[in-house]
């Protein structure tokens, strides 16, 4: 088997998607720490209806996860693919219309969510053209995905792939079932559900989101970086297997938790709670296996910011996925639902493992894809480390205090069984948490802009090396793989 060479592959797309992560990444945190302003000046913007809180926040949540977790996921399925399937994409075109295709999705987003055009379904919120555009630039993705696992040199189907292709299709059932409408203009439609069912499928793409947009992938991301950053195999092959099956088998029944002490019939949210139970095995199984990965090679913690940001991605995950399933159990939900512990649930997920994951991720393919060997400063990814992990601190841990304030002072009751507290007494005592949250989005903030100088100036480092300069050598990429599956590369 030879080697594939450096422009052998379609790093383009790969670039393409790795820059507009850090772009979007700016924009969709600017629009947090915009609307974390929001929750402590309440006037901050002054009555002006596209800039209002109800209008900003699904931009936030469409911006930081389908733009800036999205493009690092596109970005990181493609790189990967190519390099353990040792073969181009399927097509160069096709990969242009998935790259330009989910700008425009954004670019719409950008415009419709702020003049008030919503479908008001969390997370799918965007119109039904959109929805459609959407479907067909998903369809797409996954021809191009699939289309290149199926002309593959290699025998083996490394276990980075199975989760970026389950979470691709997963993403297209999701997306395709839980959009069915029927339009009555342009602009507007109505659900094709109605009632307790339209609230389940909500929650069924709600949690799958979460399980396959922001866990799947990034699980993909982790079974290929951590690894290839470490220089060792995966810990346990084996248990990757399983933890990918374990995984894909419990998370389409969890979605019910979302939806505990409403309308729906109580067995079935007593299933979602025992099935989120369940879900802390692979959860954390999964994790474990990336962090072991890293036995005989702890040292390298201490020299290169690039694992610890995948490190502690882990961290984070195991935190957000031992919490989730103790916030499904019903009388902690009593408690924690509709408090700001859920927002800081939320941001240990997304802050502290998926935007790390990424940015681990992105710093150690991108300088490969430029021809280099590193990023323009190590130095500069080992402040952004530092800031970012402080700023998520921060927002998470004064989220979860303000949460379960709040849910103690709400059912807090008097001998003579009046409420202890009016509303605005908790919202009084959330007041300083807000603030500790705001400053940790500005940290946080801060961070990718560091992110996007070390990015610009990369950049012109690699347009200084000559166009004839041999780029680098051949990718290690059997290094991620174990010894089986590299005998099945060789083949
Ligand atoms: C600078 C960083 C960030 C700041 C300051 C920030 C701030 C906020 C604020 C203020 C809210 C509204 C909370 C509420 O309704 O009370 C929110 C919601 C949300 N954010 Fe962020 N965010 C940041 C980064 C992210 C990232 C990177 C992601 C995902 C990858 C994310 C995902 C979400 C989600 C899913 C929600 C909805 C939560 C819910 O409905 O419970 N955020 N964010
Ligand atoms: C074992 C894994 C997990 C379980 C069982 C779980 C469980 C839960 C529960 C019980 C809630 C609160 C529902 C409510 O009271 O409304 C919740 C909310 C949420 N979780 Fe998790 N969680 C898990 C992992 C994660 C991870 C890793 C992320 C992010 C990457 C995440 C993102 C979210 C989001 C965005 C919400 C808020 C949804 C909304 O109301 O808008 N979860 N989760």
């Amino acid at each position: 088997m030879q080697h594939a060479i450096e422009g052998t592959y379609n790093d383009k797309v790969v670039r393409q998607f790795a820059v507009m992560t850090v772009a979007w990444g700016i924009v969709g945190m600017l629009v947090g720490v915009v609307i974390a302003a929001q929750l402590y000046w309440p006037d901050l913007t002054r009555g002006i209806e596209w800039l209002g809180y109800g209008r900003l926040r699904p931009l936030h949540t469409n911006a930081v996860i389908f733009a800036f977790g999205g493009s690092a996921l596109f970005a990181t399925s493609l790189h990967v693919v190519q390099r353990t399937c040792h073969v181009r994409l399927l097509s160069d075109k096709l990969a242009a219309f998935v790259f330009w295709g989910w700008q425009l999705v954004i670019v719409l987003a950008a415009i419709t969510l702020p003049l008030g055009l919503t479908q008001g379904k969390e997370y799918a919120e965007l119109i039904w053209p959109i929805d459609i555009l959407i479907a067909v630039v998903w369809v797409a993705y996954a021809v191009l995905y699939l289309g290149t696992i199926a002309i593959r040199k290699v025998k083996h189907i490394y276990v980075a792939n199975w989760f970026f292709a389950a979470f691709i299709i997963a993403v297209a059932l999701l997306h395709i079932v839980n959009s069915i409408a029927m339009p009555s203009s342009l602009l507007h439609s109505y659900s094709a559900y109605t009632g307790a069912v339209d609230a389940m499928v909500q929650w069924w793409y709600g949690h799958n989101a979460v399980g396959f947009f922001l866990t799947a992938g990034f699980l993909g991301m982790m079974y290929y970086y951590v690894p290839k950053q470490a220089g060792r195999p995966i810990y346990s092959y084996r248990l990757s297997i399983v933890h990918f099956w374990a995984l894909i088998a419990v998370y389409m029944w969890a979605g019910p938790h979302h939806l505990q002490y409403t309308a729906l019939p109580d067995w079935a949210q007593s299933l979602g709670m025992v099935f989120s139970l369940i879900l802390l095995a692979p959860s954390w199984g999964g994790a474990i296996n990336g962090i072991m990965t890293l036995s005989g090679v702890w040292h390298k913690l201490r020299t290169d910011p690039i694992l610890k940001f995948l490190i502690v991605a882990l961290s984070f995950y195991m935190i957000a996925t031992f919490e989730g399933p103790m916030m499904s159990i019903k009388t902690v939900n009593s408690l924690s639902h509709y408090t700001d512990w859920t927002v800081g649930h939320v941001h240990a997920g997304a802050l502290g493992w998926v935007a790390m994951i990424s940015i681990g991720s992105i710093y150690s393919l991108l300088p490969r894809m430029l021809g280099l060997r590193e990023m323009y400063s190590t130095k500069w990814i080992d402040i952004h480390f530092w800031v970012h992990t402080i700023g998520v601190v921060l927002y998470i841990a004064s989220m979860w205090i303000a949460g379960v304030m709040q849910g103690l002072m709400w059912r807090a009751t008097n001998d003579d069984g009046t409420l202890t507290y009016t509303f605005v007494e908790s919202l009084n005592a959330t007041y300083p948490y807000y603030l500790v949250r705001l400053a940790g989005g500005v940290v946080v903030l801060g961070g990718m802009l560091l992110m996007a100088w070390n990015v610009w100036k990369t950049y012109q480092q690699s347009s200084a090396v000559p166009a004839d300069q041999p780029a680098l050598p051949p990718d290690p990429h059997h290094a991620v793989m174990p010894a089986t599956a590299r005998a099945g590369a060789q083949a």
